[in-house]
């Protein structure tokens, strides 16, 4: 089975577009202020794989001026549609020509690494972002741990499919997630901690910081396994 951007489905896509903060994705975003106001300085952001425009809202909220771009070209319509006065731009995969380098104090990839097939391209969107950034500028890059796809969450489950325990960094892994009306599974690519390592030193990044939030039991969630296990990782990086 050959991988293919799930966003590119509309009613995917719409399904996505209904999502706020619920259950686990609060966790997600929710050490993403004080992480955001204690490594980036400056107010240019730039939000990449977009998507809906969750992320840039987000971004915007808290004082940036935030452009959200993304490939999908549904994606990018819903979130015109959601947020008319929003900057949101389509673009061709692995091409930023749109932006002048040095251009942005924080670039946020909040998922879409999620759905990046292979290390070479991965290396390759990761280094033009990189030049995006101006000389302080912070990459933060959200995304997925090994293990969400391997355990049960307030928001996905995994049960259905044990032969994600067996996926290596690039594989493919399902995941259904519980707070949208679309119930077909999610095709992902895991990627493991080291060869993130790996891939920001190929694409001349360094890690200034790294966490992996855990839910409280005194927050409103029914947590399941967010107590103990870590569902998202979030690295800030730095030009080397
Ligand atoms: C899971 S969604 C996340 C959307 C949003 N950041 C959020 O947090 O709600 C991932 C998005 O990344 C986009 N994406 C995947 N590969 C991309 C690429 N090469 N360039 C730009 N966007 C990409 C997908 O189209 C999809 O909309």
């Amino acid at each position: 089975m050959s991988f293919s951007n799930v966003y590119d489905d509309m009613e995917r896509a719409e399904a996505y577009a209904t999502l706020a903060f619920p259950g686990t994705y609060y966790l997600a975003y929710r050490d993403l202020p004080a992480l955001i106001a204690r490594y980036v300085t400056g107010r240019e952001a730039l939000d990449f794989g977009c998507g809906a425009g969750r992320s840039t809202r987000f971004l915007r909220d808290l004082g940036f001026n935030a452009c959200g771009i993304d490939i999908s070209r549904n994606m990018v319509q819903l979130a015109k549609s959601i947020d008319p006065s929003g900057t949101y731009q389509l673009v061709d995969d692995c091409d930023f020509s749109a932006f002048e380098p040095a251009r942005f104090d924080l670039v946020l990839s909040a998922f879409a690494f999620d759905n990046i097939p292979g290390f070479a391209k991965r290396v390759e969107l990761l280094s033009g972002l990189r030049r995006l950034l101006k000389s302080e500028g912070r990459i933060i890059l959200l995304g997925s741990t090994p293990e969400i796809y391997t355990h049960e969450w307030a928001s996905f489950s995994t049960k259905d499919f044990p032969e994600n325990r067996f996926a290596k960094s690039g594989d493919m892994v399902r995941i259904v997630m519980k707070d949208v009306e679309d119930a077909r599974p999610v095709v992902d690519l895991v990627w493991f901690h080291q060869d993130y390592v790996n891939l920001f030193a190929a694409a001349e990044l360094d890690i200034v910081a790294q966490f992996t939030p855990l839910g409280r039991e005194d927050e409103p969630h029914v947590w399941l396994t967010e107590t103990s296990i870590a569902p998202w990782v979030i690295y800030v990086l730095s030009q080397r």
